[in-house]
């Protein structure tokens, strides 16, 4: 038995992902908080689909994810996540926690586990990044932190697994036409139209085939790659 795992499944990226992954393990975990939004993913995506909701940045929410899988481990797509888009003397307290943990630390401590575990080919994780993780935009030190904290952790994690045959890469998307944007969608598409040269948003499926790509497709000897998908905003500074 193999087990695909996404995080963050309900979430734009996530969901894309599932569509794009359907069929390339025997059974898909689709994991996030809101059950119900699991469940309506499950009905969409072709094969065998098990939802857990859980909050993956408590020690039960990860010990649900570690029980629904079957077998050994065959990818994992690493999705969730929640914005923070205020400068730090802004956030309270609980908020700088809470996009810490639900970006870094529950997603560290998750990988710390399922690492553990037996895996199959392909035998690939891909950690979704951003684009902010490379740049200092005001408002977003927070945010832009955990994304380079977790870009870095599997970058360098690419190099301790390597011998164990597991493949990590990031993908770091730019502006994509998610949820994630909420209030801040007319700000960004400003800022798409000034620095995006492919002057639009992106949608989540340019990113799910692009993960998709680096689990099924990617040559064998690609690992601790970062791609960003992105319209080129990364190119022009
Ligand atoms: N959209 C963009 O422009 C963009 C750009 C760069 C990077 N990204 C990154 O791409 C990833 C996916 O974003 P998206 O655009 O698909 O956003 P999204 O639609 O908001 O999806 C994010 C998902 O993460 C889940 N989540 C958040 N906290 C969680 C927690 N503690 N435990 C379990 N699940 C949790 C949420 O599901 P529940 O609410 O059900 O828990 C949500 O469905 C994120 O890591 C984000 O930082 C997005």
């Amino acid at each position: 038995m193999s087990t695909g795992l996404i995080t963050g499944a309900a979430g734009g990226i996530g969901s894309a992902c599932a569509r794009a992954l359907a069929g390339s393990a025997e059974v898909i975990v689709l994991t996030g908080r809101r059950g119900e939004a699991l469940e309506r993913i499950a009905a969409k995506v072709d094969g065998r689909a098990a939802v857990v909701a859980a909050d993956i940045t408590t020690g039960e929410g990860r010990d649900a994810v570690l029980a629904a899988i079957e077998g050994s481990l065959s990818w994992v797509v690493l999705a969730s996540g929640v914005p923070a888009r205020k400068p730090l003397t802004e956030l309270g307290e609980d908020e700088v926690t809470e996009t810490l943990a639900a970006n870094l630390l529950g997603p560290t401590l998750l990988l710390r586990r399922l690492l553990q575990l037996s895996w199959q080919p392909p035998a690939a994780v891909v950690a979704i990044g951003s684009i902010s993780a490379t740049r200092s935009l005001p408002g977003r030190s927070v945010y832009a932190s955990s994304k380079a904290g977790i870009e870095h952790l599997a970058r360098t994690l690419a190099a301790e697994v390597a011998a164990s045959g597991i493949r990590v890469n990031v993908v770091a998307p730019g502006v994509i036409d998610t949820p994630f944007l909420g209030e801040a969608t007319a700000a960004l598409a400003e800022w798409v139209d000034a620095r995006v040269p492919l002057a639009r948003a992106g949608t989540p499926e340019e990113v799910a085939e692009l993960v998709r790509y680096l689990i099924l497709e990617a040559p064998p000897y690609l690992t601790g790659a970062r791609i960003a998908v992105d319209g080129g905003a990364e190119t022009v500074g």
